[in-house]
Protein backbone atom coordinates (compact mmCIF):
# COMPACT_ATOMS: atom_id res chain seq x y z
CA UNK A 1 0.00 0.00 0.00
CA UNK A 2 1.60 3.70 -0.97
CA UNK A 3 0.93 6.36 1.01
CA UNK A 4 -0.86 8.97 -1.59
CA UNK A 5 -1.73 12.23 -0.76
CA UNK A 6 -2.76 13.89 -4.16
CA UNK A 7 -4.54 12.41 -7.45
CA UNK A 8 -5.57 14.30 -10.21
CA UNK A 9 -7.82 13.26 -13.12
CA UNK A 10 -8.52 14.61 -16.48
CA UNK A 11 -10.81 13.29 -19.76
CA UNK A 12 -9.07 12.96 -23.09
CA UNK A 13 -9.72 11.67 -26.61
CA UNK A 14 -13.47 11.80 -27.91
CA UNK A 15 -15.88 11.64 -25.41
CA UNK A 16 -17.71 9.10 -24.17
CA UNK A 17 -21.04 9.23 -22.61
CA UNK A 18 -20.04 7.57 -18.92
CA UNK A 19 -16.83 10.03 -18.34
CA UNK A 20 -18.69 12.14 -15.52
CA UNK A 21 -19.96 8.84 -13.83
CA UNK A 22 -16.15 7.70 -14.01
CA UNK A 23 -14.70 10.82 -12.49
CA UNK A 24 -17.50 11.07 -9.89
CA UNK A 25 -16.26 7.52 -8.72
CA UNK A 26 -13.07 8.53 -9.07
CA UNK A 27 -13.39 11.71 -6.92
CA UNK A 28 -15.18 10.49 -4.35
CA UNK A 29 -13.33 7.22 -3.67
CA UNK A 30 -10.33 9.37 -3.47
CA UNK A 31 -11.75 12.08 -0.95
CA UNK A 32 -12.96 8.90 1.19
CA UNK A 33 -9.27 7.33 1.49
CA UNK A 34 -8.23 11.26 2.39
CA UNK A 35 -6.85 11.94 -0.63
CA UNK A 36 -7.17 15.05 -2.21
CA UNK A 37 -8.02 15.07 -6.20
CA UNK A 38 -7.77 17.94 -8.80
CA UNK A 39 -8.65 17.60 -12.23
CA UNK A 40 -7.10 19.25 -14.93
CA UNK A 41 -9.92 20.92 -17.81
CA UNK A 42 -9.43 19.68 -21.61
CA UNK A 43 -7.60 16.60 -21.29
CA UNK A 44 -3.64 16.80 -21.75
CA UNK A 45 -4.07 20.75 -22.60
CA UNK A 46 -4.84 21.48 -19.43
CA UNK A 47 -2.55 19.36 -17.85
CA UNK A 48 -0.01 21.90 -19.93
CA UNK A 49 -1.38 25.15 -19.14
CA UNK A 50 -2.33 24.19 -15.87
CA UNK A 51 -5.74 24.49 -15.66
CA UNK A 52 -7.49 22.77 -12.75
CA UNK A 53 -9.99 22.41 -10.68
CA UNK A 54 -9.98 21.31 -6.94
CA UNK A 55 -13.03 18.47 -6.27
CA UNK A 56 -14.71 18.39 -3.04
CA UNK A 57 -17.66 15.72 -2.56
CA UNK A 58 -20.75 18.40 -3.97
CA UNK A 59 -19.18 19.26 -7.69
CA UNK A 60 -19.64 15.81 -8.81
CA UNK A 61 -22.80 15.85 -7.47
CA UNK A 62 -25.76 15.15 -10.34
CA UNK A 63 -23.54 13.74 -12.89
CA UNK A 64 -22.98 10.10 -12.75
CA UNK A 65 -26.18 10.47 -15.54
CA UNK A 66 -25.07 13.51 -17.77
CA UNK A 67 -23.10 12.47 -20.73
CA UNK A 68 -20.16 14.20 -21.59
CA UNK A 69 -17.69 15.52 -19.67
CA UNK A 70 -17.33 18.05 -16.79
CA UNK A 71 -13.74 18.25 -17.14
CA UNK A 72 -14.12 18.83 -21.18
CA UNK A 73 -11.82 16.83 -23.48
CA UNK A 74 -9.23 17.56 -26.20
CA UNK A 75 -6.99 15.83 -29.07
CA UNK A 76 -3.92 17.57 -27.54
CA UNK A 77 -1.50 18.05 -30.53
CA UNK A 78 0.96 19.76 -28.15
CA UNK A 79 0.83 16.62 -25.99
CA UNK A 80 3.11 14.85 -28.74
CA UNK A 81 5.88 17.23 -28.30
CA UNK A 82 8.59 16.49 -25.53
CA UNK A 83 8.76 19.95 -24.76
CA UNK A 84 5.16 20.43 -23.51
CA UNK A 85 4.80 16.63 -21.96
CA UNK A 86 8.14 18.68 -19.43
CA UNK A 87 5.80 21.54 -18.53
CA UNK A 88 2.81 18.80 -17.68
CA UNK A 89 5.51 16.57 -15.61
CA UNK A 90 6.55 20.19 -14.19
CA UNK A 91 3.14 21.47 -13.24
CA UNK A 92 2.18 17.66 -11.86
CA UNK A 93 5.24 18.38 -9.58
CA UNK A 94 3.98 21.70 -8.31
CA UNK A 95 1.10 20.40 -7.09
CA UNK A 96 2.67 17.15 -5.80
CA UNK A 97 0.76 14.85 -7.62
CA UNK A 98 0.92 11.30 -6.68
CA UNK A 99 -0.89 9.46 -9.43
CA UNK A 100 -2.43 10.75 -11.98
CA UNK A 101 -5.48 9.47 -13.89
CA UNK A 102 -6.54 9.65 -17.26
CA UNK A 103 -9.82 8.71 -18.54
CA UNK A 104 -9.36 8.25 -22.15
CA UNK A 105 -9.10 5.77 -25.29
CA UNK A 106 -5.94 4.42 -27.26
CA UNK A 107 -4.89 7.89 -28.38
CA UNK A 108 -5.36 8.89 -25.09
CA UNK A 109 -3.30 5.77 -23.55
CA UNK A 110 -0.84 6.82 -26.05
CA UNK A 111 -0.44 9.92 -24.34
CA UNK A 112 0.09 8.59 -20.99
CA UNK A 113 2.81 6.11 -22.31
CA UNK A 114 5.02 8.98 -23.66
CA UNK A 115 4.56 10.81 -19.88
CA UNK A 116 5.46 7.90 -18.54
CA UNK A 117 9.08 7.96 -20.10
CA UNK A 118 9.91 11.90 -18.15
CA UNK A 119 7.47 11.34 -15.55
CA UNK A 120 7.72 9.73 -11.96
CA UNK A 121 3.96 10.42 -11.29
CA UNK A 122 1.96 6.85 -11.24
CA UNK A 123 0.00 6.72 -14.24
CA UNK A 124 -3.53 4.87 -14.56
CA UNK A 125 -5.93 5.12 -18.02
CA UNK A 126 -9.43 4.23 -17.79
CA UNK A 127 -10.35 3.08 -21.08
CA UNK A 128 -13.58 5.38 -22.30
CA UNK A 129 -14.08 5.45 -25.96
CA UNK A 130 -17.34 4.61 -27.58
CA UNK A 131 -15.53 2.64 -30.44
CA UNK A 132 -14.49 -0.39 -27.87
CA UNK A 133 -11.11 -0.49 -30.02
CA UNK A 134 -8.46 -1.12 -26.81
CA UNK A 135 -7.14 -4.31 -27.15
CA UNK A 136 -7.35 -6.83 -23.91
CA UNK A 137 -9.07 -4.41 -21.92
CA UNK A 138 -12.42 -5.42 -23.04
CA UNK A 139 -15.58 -3.07 -22.97
CA UNK A 140 -15.14 0.55 -23.09
CA UNK A 141 -17.40 3.17 -20.97
CA UNK A 142 -19.43 4.94 -23.58
CA UNK A 143 -19.62 1.75 -25.97
CA UNK A 144 -22.62 0.47 -24.41
CA UNK A 145 -24.63 3.61 -24.93
CA UNK A 146 -23.03 4.85 -28.27
CA UNK A 147 -24.89 1.04 -29.58
CA UNK A 148 -28.25 1.72 -28.38
CA UNK A 149 -27.90 5.64 -29.56
CA UNK A 150 -27.52 4.09 -32.98
CA UNK A 151 -30.17 1.74 -32.69
CA UNK A 152 -32.78 4.08 -31.52
CA UNK A 153 -31.73 5.66 -34.83
CA UNK A 154 -31.60 2.54 -36.63
CA UNK A 155 -35.78 1.50 -35.56
CA UNK A 156 -36.47 4.40 -36.74
CA UNK A 157 -34.58 3.98 -40.24
CA UNK A 158 -36.06 0.45 -40.39
CA UNK A 159 -39.83 1.76 -40.21
CA UNK A 160 -39.51 4.53 -42.96
CA UNK A 161 -37.53 1.84 -44.84
CA UNK A 162 -39.82 -1.18 -44.78
CA UNK A 163 -42.89 1.08 -45.64
CA UNK A 164 -41.41 3.10 -48.48
CA UNK A 165 -39.70 -0.48 -49.55
CA UNK A 166 -36.27 1.62 -49.77
CA UNK A 167 -32.68 -0.01 -48.70
CA UNK A 168 -30.64 2.32 -46.20
CA UNK A 169 -26.61 2.45 -45.64
CA UNK A 170 -26.10 3.55 -41.78
CA UNK A 171 -22.97 5.14 -41.38
CA UNK A 172 -22.05 4.27 -37.71
CA UNK A 173 -18.34 5.40 -36.16
CA UNK A 174 -15.82 3.29 -35.17
CA UNK A 175 -12.64 5.22 -36.18
CA UNK A 176 -10.70 1.71 -38.24
CA UNK A 177 -12.48 -0.66 -35.29
CA UNK A 178 -15.75 -2.51 -36.28
CA UNK A 179 -17.28 -3.45 -33.09
CA UNK A 180 -19.63 -0.40 -33.14
CA UNK A 181 -20.70 -1.56 -36.33
CA UNK A 182 -21.09 -5.36 -35.72
CA UNK A 183 -22.95 -5.06 -32.39
CA UNK A 184 -25.56 -1.99 -34.04
CA UNK A 185 -25.90 -4.57 -36.99
CA UNK A 186 -26.96 -7.32 -34.64
CA UNK A 187 -29.04 -5.23 -32.54
CA UNK A 188 -30.77 -3.81 -35.59
CA UNK A 189 -31.46 -6.84 -37.14
CA UNK A 190 -29.36 -5.66 -40.06
CA UNK A 191 -28.82 -7.14 -43.70
CA UNK A 192 -25.57 -5.94 -44.02
CA UNK A 193 -22.75 -4.99 -41.93
CA UNK A 194 -19.39 -3.47 -43.02
CA UNK A 195 -16.62 -3.15 -41.25
CA UNK A 196 -12.85 -2.21 -41.83
CA UNK A 197 -11.34 -5.85 -40.72
CA UNK A 198 -13.37 -7.17 -43.90
CA UNK A 199 -12.81 -6.38 -47.36
CA UNK A 200 -15.94 -5.57 -48.91
CA UNK A 201 -17.00 -7.49 -52.44
CA UNK A 202 -19.57 -4.82 -54.11
CA UNK A 203 -20.52 -7.39 -56.60
CA UNK A 204 -21.47 -9.97 -53.49
CA UNK A 205 -22.89 -7.86 -51.56
CA UNK A 206 -24.89 -6.35 -54.67
CA UNK A 207 -26.13 -9.70 -54.86
CA UNK A 208 -26.74 -10.55 -51.04
CA UNK A 209 -29.29 -7.18 -51.12
CA UNK A 210 -31.02 -8.39 -54.31
CA UNK A 211 -31.21 -11.88 -52.73
CA UNK A 212 -33.14 -10.46 -49.43
CA UNK A 213 -35.50 -8.56 -51.55
CA UNK A 214 -36.40 -11.51 -53.54
CA UNK A 215 -37.22 -12.84 -50.84
CA UNK A 216 -39.91 -10.38 -50.15
CA UNK A 217 -38.05 -7.47 -48.00
CA UNK A 218 -39.39 -4.80 -47.82
CA UNK A 219 -36.08 -2.72 -47.65
CA UNK A 220 -33.31 -3.77 -46.43
CA UNK A 221 -30.66 -1.84 -43.60
CA UNK A 222 -27.00 -2.23 -44.47
CA UNK A 223 -24.79 -0.63 -41.29
CA UNK A 224 -21.43 0.86 -42.79
CA UNK A 225 -19.21 1.22 -39.55
CA UNK A 226 -16.62 4.05 -39.90
CA UNK A 227 -13.67 3.13 -41.96
CA UNK A 228 -15.55 0.12 -43.66
CA UNK A 229 -15.66 1.14 -46.35
CA UNK A 230 -12.51 3.67 -48.52
CA UNK A 231 -14.78 6.62 -49.13
CA UNK A 232 -17.72 6.40 -46.94
CA UNK A 233 -21.78 6.11 -47.75
CA UNK A 234 -21.87 7.89 -51.02
CA UNK A 235 -19.23 6.24 -52.72
CA UNK A 236 -21.08 2.63 -51.34
CA UNK A 237 -23.71 3.64 -53.14
CA UNK A 238 -22.71 4.75 -55.86
CA UNK A 239 -20.78 1.27 -56.45
CA UNK A 240 -23.67 -0.46 -55.55
CA UNK A 241 -26.32 1.00 -58.34
CA UNK A 242 -23.23 0.20 -60.74
CA UNK A 243 -24.28 -3.29 -59.95
CA UNK A 244 -28.13 -2.69 -59.88
CA UNK A 245 -31.07 -0.68 -59.92
CA UNK A 246 -31.48 -0.13 -56.07
CA UNK A 247 -33.07 2.44 -54.18
CA UNK A 248 -30.51 3.90 -51.75
CA UNK A 249 -30.53 6.41 -48.76
CA UNK A 250 -27.62 7.34 -47.00
CA UNK A 251 -27.91 8.27 -42.97
CA UNK A 252 -24.73 9.63 -41.41
CA UNK A 253 -25.18 8.81 -37.04
CA UNK A 254 -22.31 10.80 -36.37
CA UNK A 255 -21.33 12.47 -33.05
CA UNK A 256 -25.03 12.15 -32.08
CA UNK A 257 -23.44 8.72 -31.07
CA UNK A 258 -21.01 10.43 -28.88
CA UNK A 259 -23.81 11.91 -26.66
CA UNK A 260 -26.76 11.17 -24.06
CA UNK A 261 -26.92 10.27 -20.86
CA UNK A 262 -25.20 7.23 -20.12
CA UNK A 263 -26.87 3.64 -20.35
CA UNK A 264 -27.10 1.76 -16.93
CA UNK A 265 -24.02 -0.82 -18.38
CA UNK A 266 -21.92 2.29 -18.66
CA UNK A 267 -22.80 3.95 -15.40
CA UNK A 268 -22.02 0.60 -13.72
CA UNK A 269 -18.98 -0.01 -16.14
CA UNK A 270 -17.81 3.87 -15.02
CA UNK A 271 -18.34 3.51 -11.60
CA UNK A 272 -16.58 0.33 -10.82
CA UNK A 273 -13.12 0.92 -13.44
CA UNK A 274 -13.37 4.30 -11.37
CA UNK A 275 -12.84 2.83 -7.74
CA UNK A 276 -10.58 0.57 -9.15
CA UNK A 277 -8.42 3.18 -10.50
CA UNK A 278 -7.91 4.75 -6.81
CA UNK A 279 -7.52 1.16 -5.58
CA UNK A 280 -5.29 0.35 -8.02
CA UNK A 281 -2.95 3.56 -7.47
CA UNK A 282 -2.77 3.46 -3.84
CA UNK A 283 -1.62 -0.52 -4.50
CA UNK A 284 1.35 0.68 -5.99
CA UNK A 285 0.54 0.03 -9.58
CA UNK A 286 1.33 2.05 -12.45
CA UNK A 287 1.35 2.18 -16.13
CA UNK A 288 -1.80 0.25 -16.58
CA UNK A 289 -5.14 0.31 -17.81
CA UNK A 290 -8.39 -0.45 -15.58
CA UNK A 291 -9.65 -3.28 -17.44
CA UNK A 292 -13.02 -5.47 -17.24
CA UNK A 293 -12.45 -8.08 -20.64
CA UNK A 294 -16.00 -9.52 -21.38
CA UNK A 295 -17.11 -12.76 -19.85
CA UNK A 296 -17.68 -15.33 -22.85
CA UNK A 297 -20.61 -17.91 -23.38
CA UNK A 298 -21.24 -20.63 -20.91
CA UNK A 299 -22.82 -23.86 -20.79
CA UNK A 300 -24.23 -24.64 -17.58
CA UNK A 301 -26.17 -27.92 -16.82
CA UNK A 302 -29.86 -27.78 -16.36
CA UNK A 303 -29.14 -29.52 -12.31
CA UNK A 304 -26.85 -27.07 -11.16
CA UNK A 305 -28.93 -23.88 -11.56
CA UNK A 306 -32.19 -25.20 -10.23
CA UNK A 307 -31.10 -25.88 -6.87
CA UNK A 308 -28.66 -23.29 -6.63
CA UNK A 309 -28.77 -19.78 -4.34
CA UNK A 310 -28.41 -16.66 -6.41
CA UNK A 311 -25.92 -14.41 -5.54
CA UNK A 312 -25.82 -10.86 -5.71
CA UNK A 313 -22.54 -8.96 -6.40
CA UNK A 314 -21.99 -7.83 -2.67
CA UNK A 315 -19.38 -6.10 -4.33
CA UNK A 316 -21.11 -3.59 -6.52
CA UNK A 317 -24.09 -3.54 -3.70
CA UNK A 318 -21.08 -1.57 -1.59
CA UNK A 319 -19.81 0.84 -4.46
CA UNK A 320 -23.48 1.84 -3.88
CA UNK A 321 -22.93 3.60 -0.25
CA UNK A 322 -18.95 4.26 -0.59
CA UNK A 323 -19.52 6.64 -4.62
CA UNK A 324 -22.81 8.44 -2.74
O1 LIG B 1 -12.99 7.93 -30.96
C1 LIG B 1 -14.30 8.36 -30.96
C2 LIG B 1 -14.68 8.91 -32.32
O2 LIG B 1 -16.01 9.39 -32.26
C3 LIG B 1 -14.50 7.97 -33.49
O3 LIG B 1 -15.53 7.03 -33.61
C4 LIG B 1 -14.38 8.92 -34.65
O4 LIG B 1 -13.60 8.36 -35.66
C5 LIG B 1 -13.69 10.09 -34.04
O5 LIG B 1 -13.86 10.01 -32.65
C6 LIG B 1 -14.18 11.43 -34.51
O6 LIG B 1 -13.37 12.39 -33.90
P1 LIG B 1 -13.62 13.94 -33.96
O7 LIG B 1 -14.80 14.25 -33.10
O8 LIG B 1 -12.37 14.52 -33.40
O9 LIG B 1 -13.87 14.28 -35.37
Amino acid sequence: MIKMKKIAVLTSGGDAPGMNAAIRAIVRTSLNNKIDIIGFRNGYEGLIDNDFVVFDRRLVGNIIQRGGSILHTSRSSRFVNKKYRMIAENNLRSHKVDGLIIIGGEGSTKGAIALSKISKTRCVVVPATIDKDMALVGSSIGFDTAINTALTAIDKIRDTATTANVTHIVEVMGRNCGWLGILAGIGAGAEVTIIPEVKTNITKLAQKIKHQLNRGKKGCIIILAEGGFSKGGASLAGALKEKGNFDLRITTLGHMQRGGNPSAVDRVLATELGVNAILALKDGFSNVIIAKPVDTIKKVEFDKVVNAKVNVDMYLHDLIENTA
